[in-house]
């Protein structure tokens, strides 16, 4: 399934946060979502899972406008994996992860073999099997980061939006991550920080810049030093090399 936003517009009180966003991903593909903190990533992110309703425009995951999808349907469907999530109860890797069964049974229908091979796989694939039993308070920033992917995976989403997800992990399970994400074949909007991982892992990406989108396209079209400085303020070199599809950007400091 695909995502597509259309002249969307958000206002918190007096502020407006997001201003007239149009993007849409293609089924299957993964949009990084980059931009400064405070452009609007996690409240576009919000509003396309109907955490927050849009003022105006039009928000459709496939055909269904999410604004008159049932929460059910909508909870079905779409997993956000949130920049930061804490609980105080104290539950196991492996209830965690299971909390994203929820919107797939019904009130009264019992736990069964399709939900747990869904929590196996799912923890497998974020490399936490092992640790299921172990209480979620006791595990690292990026072991729980990790876990919360899990949940969101064994939600079995035809969408997936994901937070800064590589945030708190160390570099081997940001590739894990980011690598496995992008061969999920999920439609997937991933905001994030690393231009280089954007530039190894996104099929397109969409820079945000006050509320508003500033460029979108491929890799290629979008992140060259002009945009990296006006956007982020920051001097950069970019190679690239069509012939080897390398991307690299290393920044200048003065
Ligand atoms: N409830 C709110 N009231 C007022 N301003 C808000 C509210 N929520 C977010 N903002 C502001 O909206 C802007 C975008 O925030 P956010 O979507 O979190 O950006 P990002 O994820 O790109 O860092 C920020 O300036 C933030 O302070
Ligand atoms: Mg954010």
């Amino acid at each position: 399934m695909s995502i597509s936003i259309d002249t969307v517009s958000y206002s918190a009180g007096d502020t407006l946060i997001i201003d007239g966003i149009t993007l849409s991903v293609t089924p299957g593909k993964v949009l990084g979502l980059l931009g400064p903190n405070g452009s609007g990533k996690s409240s576009l992110l919000r509003l396309i899972c109907r955490l927050r309703r849009v003022d105006s425009g039009v928000i459709r995951l496939g055909e269904d406008d999410v604004a008159i999808l049932s929460r059910a349907s909508l909870a079905r469907r779409v997993a956000l994996v949130e920049q930061q999530s804490a609980t105080d109860t104290p539950l196991t890797v492996r209830d965690v992860v299971q909390l994203g069964r929820t919107p797939h049974r019904g009130l009264l229908s019992a736990w069964d073999a399709g939900d747990d091979a869904a929590v196996d796989m799912a923890l497998e694939r974020v490399d936490m099997k092992h640790r299921a039993g172990q209480i979620w308070q006791t595990l690292s920033g990026g072991e729980r980061q990790r876990v919360h992917i899990a949940r969101a995976l064994a939600q079995t989403p035809t969408e997936l939006l994901l937070d800064e997800p590589t945030n708190h992990l160390d570099i081997q399970h940001q590739l894990e991550i980011l690598s496995l994400v992008s061969k999920l074949g999920t439609t997937c909007i991933i905001a994030m920080h690393d231009l280089n991982l954007a530039a190894m892992f996104c099929d397109s990406l969409a820079v945000l810049q006050k509320g508003k989108v500033v460029a979108l396209g491929t890799t290629w079209e979008v992140l060259n030093e002009d945009l990296i400085a006006r956007v982020f303020g920051v001097r950069a070199y970019v190679e690239q090399s069509a012939v080897h599809g390398r991307y690299n950007i290393q920044y200048a400091i003065d």
